[in-house]
């Protein structure tokens, strides 16, 4: 039920901070430390390459998680998307693992891949939302969201609940290797609730933000480098499932490649910089659109702000930003459909799960 929101987008958005909440307290044992059941861990530990599969917004999850699961477990990683693996399969490891990220646990390119892997007697863990879905009961392993019913075609809250899962597994990874992740992850995940908390507590600035770049455009672009690149696929994948804007998210080193051609007197661009070591290169892209007329929104962190930013985000760690940056996206997003009187909830030609090849 929706309560007393108007829409369950925006519902959803706002259970973010409680959905952290609810993860931390899953996953940790009674010593208060991130524990995942033995077999998953044996099964990760025994093989040498994690394949990650996965659709749409997912799929973006995944791309953050090889950069969790690369940078404090060591495993390579490959992500792919599905409706491409089968033709398209790389060859695999000597003991390939497979995750499968799927709010729905239904998506039907997803599970066309875990038909096929399982076939081929690899192991298989889906990461879902949905407790007895199809691609939960036909994999070797469950991670549940433990994010409630998602409602509003938009992914959101499984999205941040699928990046701290896919946290959790690689830190734990990470312990049962001897590694140390430096840092506290429960601790630095309380954290993030907190700022997602601050962040959906400022709407009235997202909903202006939305108004000043997005009210009348016809396309937007995002930016960032390294995880914030990620997180923009992310948010150009929001903007135009439910407002309709043509959007795309870039890295920021590729504007010069081609994209640059598009910015003309007024193209929004929303630049990501919650990353120390690419915000000269990020601020340096920024640059490059202005003089081409862009109109510049760039969301910053603390510690890392630049006079001009349009919006500062709570700091959180460097390694976990996108768990944060995203929600001013979905704001953002959920704002600019609004204002263009988009069906929020239910966009035009979209279905909550895809259970068609
Ligand atoms: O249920 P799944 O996570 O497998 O769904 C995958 C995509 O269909 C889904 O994320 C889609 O991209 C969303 N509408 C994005 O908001």
């Amino acid at each position: 039920e929706k309560g007393t929101y108007p829409h369950f987008m925006l519902k959803e958005i706002d259970e973010q901070p409680l959905v952290i909440r609810n993860i931390i307290a899953k996953y940790r044992n009674e010593e208060g430390e991130i524990e995942l059941s033995q077999d998953i861990r044996d099964a990760i530990l025994a093989s040498d390459r994690i394949y990650i599969i996965a659709a749409g917004t997912s799929y973006h999850a995944g791309l953050i998680g090889k950069q969790f699961i690369e940078r404090f477990a060591k495993i390579p990683v490959e992500v792919h998307v599905a409706s491409e693996f089968s033709y398209n399969m790389p060859l695999l490891s000597e003991n390939p693992f497979f995750i499968y990220i799927s709010q729905s646990g239904e998506t039907a390119d997803s599970r066309a891949v875990l038909v096929q892997t399982n076939e081929m007697g690899y192991k298989a863990l889906t990461i879902t939302n949905v407790p007895g879905s199809t691609l939960s009961r036909e994999a070797d392993y469950t991670l549940l969201l433990h994010a409630g019913p998602e409602i509003a075609v938009a992914s959101t809250k499984a999205y941040t609940a699928q990046l701290a899962v896919l946290a959790i597994l690689s830190a734990d990874i990470a312990y049962s290797k001897g590694l140390e992740i430096g840092f506290d992850l429960t601790q630095e995940l309380g954290i993030i609730a907190s700022a997602m908390e601050a962040l959906c507590g400022d709407k009235e600035e997202m909903e202006q933000i939305a108004r000043e770049y997005l009210a009348t455009t016809r396309n937007c672009f995002f930016i960032g480098r390294s995880l914030d690149f990620y997180v923009g696929l992310e948010g150009a994948l929001k903007l135009k499932e439910i407002s309709y804007i043509q959007a795309e998210g870039f890295a920021g080193g590729e504007l010069k490649h081609g994209t640059i051609a598009l910015i003309e007197n007024g193209t929004p661009v929303i630049a990501l910089a919650t990353q120390e070591y690419v915000n000269l290169g990020i601020r340096g892209n920024v640059k490059e659109v202005v003089a081409r007329g862009a109109n510049p929104c760039i969301i910053s962190m603390e510690g890392l702000e630049m006079e001009g930013d349009r919006y500062v985000l709570p700091a959180v760690n460097e390694a976990l930003t996108p768990l944060v940056s995203v929600i001013p996206l979905q704001l953002i997003s959920y704002y600019a459909a609004l204002h263009r009187e988009c069906d929020v909830d239910k966009p035009r030609n979209l279905a909550k799960s895809v259970t068609v090849e």
